[in-house]
């Protein structure tokens, strides 16, 4: 048998580095009926705020050559809807629950924290500090490296779980935030957020989405995230969870090999919901056909 366990913090051990990427599986609860959720290592829920949010008024998802464009806008259930409705589930879910924490203000993320905190179902946090689509909180805290600093330092001193931040790609220096996160004591970057896209309609002359420019994701972006986390990996010591366009077992080994130790899969459940069945599989029998008893011993193996 080979082990396809990643150790994230001494906090955090992932059975295996497959997680759901937030804003792409909902909770997790609303997909059983058709998927093993207890395939992924992780979930990452969709982003939480204290209130419930509508977000932004459609069209909010479009297809693009390669991925898709969106502009949700942190749409979700807030703090105390989560609390209610998801504890059953998440009790018997195997892997760990990674919740991802948006807020529109300082405070607004330093409430949730403490508030989850408590909760024994809740096994770390992802800080949303890279959403392109909203006038307010989101990538406003994730350009500037100082400006982001200055908001998750103190959260260290608010929990112990695992801590991780999602970087935008839409910087000039990633590495530099990614050194920032770690300056400030966090346990993890996951990277990359969306890339700022925008489609128009030739025929309405129109955007084809309601706040014109979105977040571009899905394959299109891979080589994007895979630069990324290599410019990052150089910079830092903690562990990096890639993001960006895998839609097979081959991404995921390509992301490990860059660098990261686990990875999220987002874009390519909205085209094959089922793909941590193949991509489960993929890793168990690549491991096997090269030899190697450990999916560990992949990471970072590229740049050496
Ligand atoms: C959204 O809700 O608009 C997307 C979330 C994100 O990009 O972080």
């Amino acid at each position: 048998m080979v082990d396809l366990s990643v150790e994230l913090s001494e906090k955090l051990l992932l059975k295996n580095p497959l997680m759901t990427a937030s804003g792409t599986f909902g909770y997790g609860d609303e997909v059983t009926d058709f998927v093993d959720t207890n395939l992924y290592g992780g979930i990452v829920s969709k982003s939480l705020s204290l209130n419930p949010r509508v977000g932004n008024p459609p069209p909010r998802i479009v297809e693009t050559p390669g991925g898709m464009i969106n502009s949700i806008g942190l749409a979700n259930i807030g703090l105390d809807r989560f609390l209610e409705e998801k504890e059953e589930y998440f009790h018997n879910f195997e892997g760990q629950l990674i919740v991802n924490i948006a807020g529109q203000e300082d405070d607004e993320f330093y409430t949730i924290l403490k508030r989850l905190d408590r909760v024994n179902w809740v096994r770390g946090f992802e800080i949303n500090v890279s959403c392109p689509n909203v006038k307010k909180g989101g990538i406003q805290f994730g350009t500037d490296p100082d400006f982001m600093f200055k908001l998750i330092a103190p959260m260290r001193d608010l929990t112990d779980k695992f801590l991780m931040i999602k970087l935008s790609p839409n910087v000039t220096d990633i590495a530099k935030m990614a050194v920032k996160v770690q300056e400030a004591k966090c346990d993890a970057v996951s990277m990359i957020n969306t890339l700022y896209g925008a489609a128009i309609d030739i025929y309405t002359r129109k955007p084809k989405i309601n706040t014109v420019i979105g977040g571009l994701s899905g394959p299109a972006v891979k080589p994007v995230a895979l630069a990324n986390i290599i410019k990052a990996r150089k910079a830092i010591d903690i562990p990096i969870v890639g993001i960006g366009g895998i839609t097979n077992g081959d991404d995921v080994i390509e992301f490990l090999l860059a660098g990261a130790s686990a990875v999220q899969l987002g874009t390519v459940h909205f085209f094959d919901p089922l793909a941590v069945v193949k991509i489960h599989q993929f890793l168990q029998q690549y491991l096997e056909s090269q030899n190697l008893n450990t999916i560990k011993e992949l990471i970072g193996k590229a740049l050496i």
